[in-house]
């Protein structure tokens, strides 16, 4: 069954999570948050997945912005750099984080191939409309879902569900791209085509089922998903 739609996770997979974080972290070279930013960003990702996790686990839905602004508070207090004016200029560089270089390119090239192209995200509407037109890729995509229209986080099934409930095609005919490996796994299980970018060279996560596939970053996307 050829694939018919490429359907991304969006923060990691498309756009930088790290990016608020550095762009802060390298206006102010010789100040504190130049020294600490790559700890900040780590802490501030970790704390925010933890998040998700347990508020799903633990039936408390609160949406993602939320839970960003959450984890950026017990980061920014771990570094030490409580600071209101801070905090909210990390929040606005998060709306409107950069893609990863490729990214444009890969997208161009899954158009061109007749590929339709998806967001599947905890992010809210809000936050992935705003991403995505500060970005200007909104024009490659025919849906962008958002959790929020399941009131709970990845990995619930409910969430993937999304894709079939937009699409109306059998998952074996939806392929699902993720940098988070708990994400991948879980798409897997799922049933969805998968494709792990793996940006960091990690070990891949033993849960769930692994993914059928695993590429660096989204270069060659395209050519991969038309050989499927
Ligand atoms: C998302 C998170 C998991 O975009 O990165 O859904």
């Amino acid at each position: 069954m050829p694939v018919q739609v490429c359907v991304f996770d969006a923060y990691g997979t498309l756009f930088d999570v790290d990016g608020a974080a550095r762009i802060a972290g390298e206006a102010d070279p010789s100040g504190r948050l130049g020294e600490v930013w790559p700890r900040l960003a780590a802490d501030w990702r970790r704390k925010q997945l933890d998040y998700t996790w347990l508020r799903a686990a633990a039936g408390q839905h609160a949406d993602f912005w939320q839970v960003t602004q959450d984890a950026l508070d017990w980061a920014l207090e771990a570094a030490g750099l409580q600071d209101d004016e801070l905090r909210a200029q990390l929040l606005a560089l998060y709306e409107e984080l950069p893609t990863y270089p490729e990214v444009r390119t890969e997208l161009q090239a899954l158009e061109s191939a007749g590929l339709a192209c998806a967001i599947l995200s905890n992010g809210t509407p809000h936050m992935l409309q705003r991403a995505v037109a500060a970005a200007g890729i909104a024009e490659y995509f025919d849906a962008v879902l958002s959790v929020e229209a399941v009131g709970v986080f990845k990995p619930a099934r409910a969430v993937y569900d999304l894709v079939g409930a937009r699409f109306d095609l059998p998952h074996g005919e939806v392929l699902f791209i993720s940098a988070n490996g708990w994400d991948i796994c879980a798409g897997a299980a799922y049933g969805f085509r998968t494709l792990w970018v793996n940006r960091q060279g990690a070990p891949q996560d033993r849960v769930f089922q692994p993914p059928e596939a695993t590429r660096p970053d989204l270069t060659g996307l395209a050519a991969h998903a038309r050989r499927l």
